[in-house]
């Protein structure tokens, strides 16, 4: 059975544009529920912990100087389904691919700069909202 929680975070890009509130309206509109969100800003060092399932891959080093380029927004979500759910409202990695009305078709810039990130398993979900948000910031 698939979880109801799943975890993003509104990228330097998308913040830096201010589209922080559209791309949060686009989220509660689709029928997720915030339960935990705030604004931070990441050390490439802090980066470089969030994204270490990326260590191997040759776009690790740009990852992580981007995502701590900029100010992001973290959030847990919650809906049934959440973690599928919330990948098909956020489209394609690549803006290029993305299903138009997706939030990465209307807002992403690039494969870098591509507004959101959308957690991959409910596994990373949990630890991902872990990594940001302690047991006294969730509602
Ligand atoms: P995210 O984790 O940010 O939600 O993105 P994703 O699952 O759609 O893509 P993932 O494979 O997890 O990659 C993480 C982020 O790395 C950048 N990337 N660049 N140059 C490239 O080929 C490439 N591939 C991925 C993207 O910014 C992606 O969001
Ligand atoms: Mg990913």
């Amino acid at each position: 059975m698939s979880g109801n929680r799943t975890f993003t975070m509104i990228k330097p890009d998308a913040t830096g544009a201010g589209n922080t509130g559209a791309i949060t309206k686009m989220i509660e509109d689709a029928g997720f529920r915030i339960v935990a969100m705030k604004k931070t800003k990441l050390s490439a060092e802090m980066a470089g912990k969030f994204y270490e399932i990326h260590k191997e891959r040759p776009f690790y080093g740009e990852l992580c100087a981007y995502m701590s380029s900029g100010s992001i927004v973290p959030m847990i979500l919650e809906k049934d389904n959440a973690v599928e759910d919330f990948r098909k409202l956020i489209g394609a990695t690549d803006p290029k691919k993305a299903a138009p009305g997706t939030v990465r078709a209307l807002f992403a810039k690039s494969i870098d700069a591509n507004a959101v990130h959308g957690s991959d398993s409910d596994e990373n979900a949990a630890i991902e909202g872990n990594f940001f948000f302690s047991q006294f910031e969730r509602f």
